[in-house]
């Protein structure tokens, strides 16, 4: 199927489709970021939390994303300006709350904040739901901008494994190296516009022939890689240390913090909150299970995670490296497992192509909601709309680029934020992770589930979940789970503990009230 004028192109296949999501799904997420943020808090407890997040809040938010693209074939803004009534009392009352929640920090003197929130507030009252799709769209913005900058460096690194200059026998030299490379402005953003004009070339082409195409070939040559890591990694001496770090939870290491990014990073490992699966399920035709491609998405995204996990903290311990290292952990202590194997250069090259891989099929998909919107909402070409936006999107994470390990060459910018937002924790880098990670993905999730729960309705969104899921909405969990699917007289006509009414009571209670409480946390109003 492809586009043809006037209709809106859809995925090849729904196997095309599925990867493509899982693409987007996966990325430097789960390979780059995950082991990090594991190795920072502490390990096993926080891998706990992680799983929490995803099956509570993440499982139920994905369906929502995909049954409000399908439904309304438009990109986040334009889905919410389809569904949005003219008038919702939910949409006041959230507004009142912001902008009651502005006047209070007006009053703690944090005014960057206050306007923040008092602004968002009023945006609300204005444009009631579609907020929530703008929202998305300017969370495309923040995170291509210092995503691209990761992605980078797997460029450079690619460059680096194919030149034989990464044959490191400690981890001391293999961090050294990783640090001298990322403070180099001209590296760190030369290889940033490479991938974002790798990313602007592939979204300019559209869906099929891009996205859908170079998903289908790479996502499985990862997996395999992947395995051949963890193969290496668990026989190398004292690697055991490693596997029970990440496996074995510490609860004493849970705090406030580390409870906000176990929820942000479930949010940004899947994708959601801020309306790329929205695009992409805007893609998918009536005749696919979204339920099933949910699990199988998230599904896929968590076993990749899990795998980059233990191909990663067995080779920390068995070197005798610090979990906590940060965002160089993978590029540092990899290179040297790679260096312990035959043909080393050859692996190092392959997996740093392959990173950056999975990161073109995440950065496509943030890229895609900006697009997306100007395509449909603002009538631009695509070809226009993704080269301005792309350039927009590069020069905001320059800024990112040249601030990963402090602000010395921005200290200008520092000085701003500090003056208007109070505190700016560690770089421009974290600071636009954080923000948009932790906060923006979260709130955006929140109130994507508060609208189809409470808005919209389940009983809408359910009917269009049915179309291509042989009524496995409304199949009887247990008998499911006993094997009686098919049974006719197993599915009968009352609708109790049927996957809908779990997905339903989810999104109206679960997941909202687990993101608020997550955020009261940790803000401090709330404490246990
Ligand atoms: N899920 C991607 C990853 O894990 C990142 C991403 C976040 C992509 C939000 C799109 C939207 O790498």
């Amino acid at each position: 199927m492809k586009a043809s004028a006037g209709t809106r192109e859809t995925w090849g296949s729904s196997l095309g489709f599925i990867l493509a999501a899982a693409g987007s799904a996966v990325g430097l997420g789960n390979i780059w970021k995950f082991p990090y943020i594991t190795g920072l808090n502490g390990g096993g407890a926080f891998v706990l939390v992680y799983l929490l997040c995803i099956t509570i809040i993440g499982l139920p938010v994905m369906l929502c994303e995909l049954t409000l693209g399908r439904h309304t074939r438009r990109n986040p803004v334009g889905a919410f300006k389809a569904l949005s009534p003219p008038s919702s009392t939910l949409a006041q009352l959230i507004g009142a709350i912001l902008v009651f929640a502005g006047f209070i920090l007006l009053c703690l003197s944090t005014w960057g904040w206050a306007v923040t929130m008092l602004l968002l507030g009023a945006a609300i009252f204005r444009y009631s739901w579609i907020v929530v799709g703008a929202m998305g769209v300017v969370a495309g913005f923040t995170i291509l901008s210092f995503y691209s900058v990761v992605a980078g460096w797997t460029i450079g690194y690619i460059w680096k494994a194919v030149a034989g200059q990464l044959g490191f026998t400690t981890v001391a030299a293999a961090a050294s190296h990783f640090v001298g490379f990322i403070t180099h402005p001209g590296w760190a953003i030369g290889c940033h516009l490479v991938f974002m004009l790798l990313c602007m070339v592939i979204v300019v082409r559209g869906v099929q022939a891009g996205i859908e195409r170079w998903s289908k070939i790479l996502m499985p040559v990862l997996f395999i890689l992947l395995v051949v890591l963890i193969i290496r990694g668990l026989t190398l001496p004292g690697a055991m240390a490693g596997v029970r770090f990440f496996l074995s939870p510490d609860f004493s290491k849970i705090n406030a913090d580390c409870i906000l990014q176990a929820l942000g990073h479930a949010f940004f490992t899947l994708s959601l909150g801020m309306g790329a699966i929205i695009t992409y399920g805007s893609y998918v035709d009536k005749k696919q299970n979204i339920f099933l491609a949910t699990l199988s998405i998230a599904g896929l995204d968590t076993l990749i995670a899990l795998m980059a996990g233990l191909a990663i903290f067995p080779a920390v311990f068995a070197q005798g490296f610090e979990p906590g290292a940060g965002p160089g952990l993978v590029f540092q202590v990899l290179p040297t497992v790679f260096n312990q194997i035959p043909l080393g250069a050859l692996w190092a090259t392959l997996f740093f192509l392959l990173l950056m891989v999975a990161a073109l099929t995440s950065g496509i998909s943030l890229l895609e909601v900006v697009t997306a919107y100007f395509v449909d909402e603002r009538g631009w070409s695509r070809s226009r709309a993704t080269i301005v936006f792309g350039a927009v999107i590069f020069f905001l994470g320059c800024f990112s680029a040249v601030s990963v390990t402090g602000w010395e060459r921005i200290e200008w910018l520092h000085r701003i934020i500090l003056a208007v937002f109070g505190t700016a924790r560690g770089s421009f880098f974290d600071v636009m992770d954080n923000l948009s990670s932790n906060w923006l993905l979260p709130l955006g999730g929140l109130f994507i589930s508060l609208f189809v729960g409470w808005v919209w309705g389940p009983a809408k969104a359910v009917a269009e979940i049915r179309h291509g899921s042989h009524n496995f909405a409304d199949v009887h969990l247990i008998s499911l789970l006993a094997g009686l699917k098919d049974d006719p007289s197993h599915n009968s006509d009352v609708h109790v503990l049927t996957l809908a009414s779990i997905w339903g009571f989810f999104i109206r209670f679960l997941s909202p009230v687990a993101v608020l409480v997550a955020f009261l946390y940790t803000i401090g109003w709330l404490q246990f």
